[in-house]
């Protein structure tokens, strides 16, 4: 086998990989998407779709990608080509990859903005310019944020600043030293908000609506949902796997460490539900707000109650620390990329990337403004550019890039080698390599099919 070269650095022990790839898992995705699809969902139902999706298509891609990236130790695109030079595969295969760093870049150019409304809610919440606020004054403050160019590009500016100063410093320096008190304050100030909120507001309303399911209220587009969610919560296909198991120090556990952070990203997203829920059914909240939900009815409930201002900037704080976490995550495979391809150090790389997506950005902060350039026609609907590059990546390229990483793992891979690095039992890995094989590709295919509208069940 020929030896592979490595340009990069690795994390420094298996905990500061769990913890640098469970802060890229959670996210926004868990605390602001999946408590309001699931409240437009129905509930108990849709979790437990949400949790066999998770077990059965995104463990096994999380796994399929790690190998990728641990056995190509280099950024996405070229991972693949290694590897698919190595079982003499076609390098069409490399693609894949290189779909998942574009999804990636595309991602973190609306993401950063949406981490800087949570960095403004910060201020605003710890102002007291909630207390006793009144719902048309919580609705003023969302659309005045919303609609402010100036504020939004200071916002996302200064999360890209951070993100691309973390990154600039390197793997050990910068990524690892972040995540490790990131995600434990995280993890804690979700405890504290949950626990509070539990106490304060409508817990057992709460538990019957998350966890008894009621299959009346499923319908296909809702198992569809569950399953374009759990790709995206857990940052697969989007090059941040692939990019993470190249620095994967060598006798890590793939299958242990991918059960893990599944369980730490789903355990996060239930706890957020828990948190979040009580609130809004003490205070006659819609459960299906939609997007709206944390930023524009939350602060209602924190303006009314006992240590709301204090507990609603905790909570505002933990999104920013879930986003950033997610953020250094999203950027990196870019970085790596430049790295490797044109040789500049990670100061410059990282640099050039963040001015790159900062340039992007401003197409999704303008689409929140209402600017008219930023509308698009797509096919026969028109949308803004934030919804067309979310569409883009959640809809299009996640399911498309895990489809094509569960085949090439599947296939193209002699399957001893995947099961020497495994390490499970002959029934285990045989359920593994055929999840990868038949079962994901089949059911994202499905999906996929499904969301572009080939397919209409
Ligand atoms: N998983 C992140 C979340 O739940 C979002 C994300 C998607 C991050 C893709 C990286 C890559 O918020
Ligand atoms: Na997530």
């Amino acid at each position: 086998m020929p030896q592979i070269e490595n340009t990069h650095a690795q994390w420094s022990n298996r905990l500061a990989y769990i913890l640098a790839a469970t802060g890229a898992a959670v996210g926004l995705g868990n605390i602001w998407k999946f408590p309001y699809i699931m409240g437009e969902n129905g509930g108990g139902a849709f979790v437990l779709v949400y949790l066999f999706c998770i077990a059965i298509v995104g463990i096994p891609v999380m796994i399929a990608e790690v190998y990728l990236g641990k056995t190509g130790r280099q950024s996405p695109m070229r991972a693949l080509g290694v590897v698919a030079k190595k079982y003499a595969a076609s390098a069409a295969w490399k693609y894949a990859g290189g779909m998942g760093v574009l999804a990636g870049y595309l991602i973190l150019s609306f993401y950063a903005v949406i981490a800087g409304w949570a960095c403004a809610y910060v201020i605003e919440t710890a102002q007291g310019h909630f207390i006793n606020a009144t719902p048309s004054e919580v609705k003023t403050t969302f659309e005045s944020l919303t609609s402010s160019a100036p504020q939004l590009i200071a916002w996302t500016s200064f999360m890209l600043l951070v993100t691309v100063g973390v990154v600039a410093k390197g793997l050990q320096k910068g990524l690892e030293r972040c995540v490790r008190y990131m995600m434990p304050a995280m993890f804690l100030l979700l405890i504290i908000i949950a626990g509070y909120s539990a106490n304060y507001g409508e817990f057992s309303q709460t538990i019957q609506f998350m966890f008894a399911p009621d299959f009346s209220k499923l319908t296909v587009d809702s198992v569809l949902e569950a399953l374009g969610h759990s790709f995206f919560t857990l940052s697969l296909a989007s090059g941040v796997m692939i990019m993470y198991g190249a620095y994967l120090p060598e006798n890590t556990s793939i299958v242990k460490t991918s059960i893990w952070i599944a369980l730490a990203d789903t355990m996060v997203a239930l706890i957020a539900g828990i948190a979040i829920f009580p609130i809004v059914f003490a205070n006659g909240l819609e459960p299906s707000a939609g997007p709206g939900l944390i930023f524009q009815t939350l602060p209602l409930a924190f303006g009314h109650m006992p240590a709301g201002q204090f507990i609603g900037s905790l909570f505002f704080v933990m999104l920013v620390f879930a986003a950033f976490t997610s953020a250094i995550a999203l950027i990196e495979s870019s970085v790596a990329w430049l790295v490797e391809k044109k040789g500049f150090n990670r100061m410059l790389s990282a640099a050039l990337s963040g001015f790159g997506l900062w340039l992007l950005s401003l197409l999704s902060i303008f689409s929140f403004t209402g600017a008219s350039w930023t509308e698009v026609h797509w096919f026969e609907s028109s949308m803004n550019f934030f919804e067309m590059i979310d569409y883009l990546t959640a809809k299009i390229m996640l399911p498309l890039g895990g489809f094509f990483i569960a085949l090439f793992v599947g296939w193209c891979v002699k399957q001893q080698d995947l099961a020497m690095e495994l390490k499970l039992s002959p029934f285990m890995f045989l359920v593994c390599s055929n999840l990868l094989k038949f079962i994901s590709p089949l059911i994202i295919l499905i999906v996929f099919l499904n969301l572009i509208g080939v397919l209409k069940f």
